[in-house]
């Protein structure tokens, strides 16, 4: 017998019952509070949305540089060290958690998700299927460039450097400059 597949509402209600309440209740709060001031230029911008997110964030340890237009989801499964810049139009999405250290760099238009659809029932649309969280870690002194993808459960070790259009699907080494898609090490640090 043919299995009817779920309407769009009936696929919000299976997305959203993966969630207790509280979780739902901050989803929203993130939502109404960041919107009135994602896109502000300059400092009439960075001010609230440092303290909106200080107030969001599982931890926000000083005044940070986000510029307009860049996304953050789950807020409270996210921490963050000092001195982080972020350019317009990047994409956190923090359902598995994102550790972000200190004087962390992230160009435009890149991508960070920390979850993963399943997609192993092959019969199975895979927007129906379960989300796997998968922890991002960033740590001290990275600089990520523009356009970039990082894959779920990835870690990108102290002091990388991630070329402009990467696709980052391997933990990186200390130190190492990685490019291309996938990313490769195309060189360490030198001192
Ligand atoms: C990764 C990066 C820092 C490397 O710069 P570099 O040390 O001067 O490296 P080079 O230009 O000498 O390149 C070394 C090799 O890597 C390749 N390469 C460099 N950047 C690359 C990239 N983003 N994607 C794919 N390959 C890349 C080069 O083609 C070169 O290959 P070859 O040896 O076969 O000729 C730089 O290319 C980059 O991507 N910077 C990000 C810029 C950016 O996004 N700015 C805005 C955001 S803040």
């Amino acid at each position: 017998m043919k299995r009817s597949t779920p309407s769009i509402v009936g696929y919000f209600l299976h997305k959203i019952s993966g969630y207790d309440i509280s979780s739902l209740l901050l989803l929203e709060l993130e939502a109404y509070l960041t919107w009135p001031f994602r896109s502000l230029p300059s400092f009439l911008g960075y001010v609230p949305r440092y303290l909106i997110y200080k107030l969001l964030f599982k931890k926000l340890d000083s005044f940070c540089f986000i510029h307009p237009n860049v996304f953050f989801s789950h807020c409270y499964n996210i921490r963050c060290g000092k001195n982080f810049v972020v350019n317009s139009n990047t994409y956190f999405h923090g359902i598995g958690g994102i550790d972000i250290g200190d004087y962390v760099l992230v160009g435009p238009n890149v991508v960070i998700s920390s979850g993963m659809h399943e997609y192993t029932k092959s019969r199975e649309p895979v927007a129906l299927q379960n989300i796997v969280p998968r922890k991002i870690i960033i740590e001290d002194g990275v600089w990520i460039g523009a356009n970039v993808v990082v894959m779920p459960g990835i870690r990108i070790s102290k002091g990388t450097i991630v070329g402009a259009g990467s696709v980052v699907t391997k933990s990186t080494e200390p130190y190492s400059v990685v490019a291309g898609v996938p990313a490769k090490q195309i060189k360490l640090r030198a001192n």
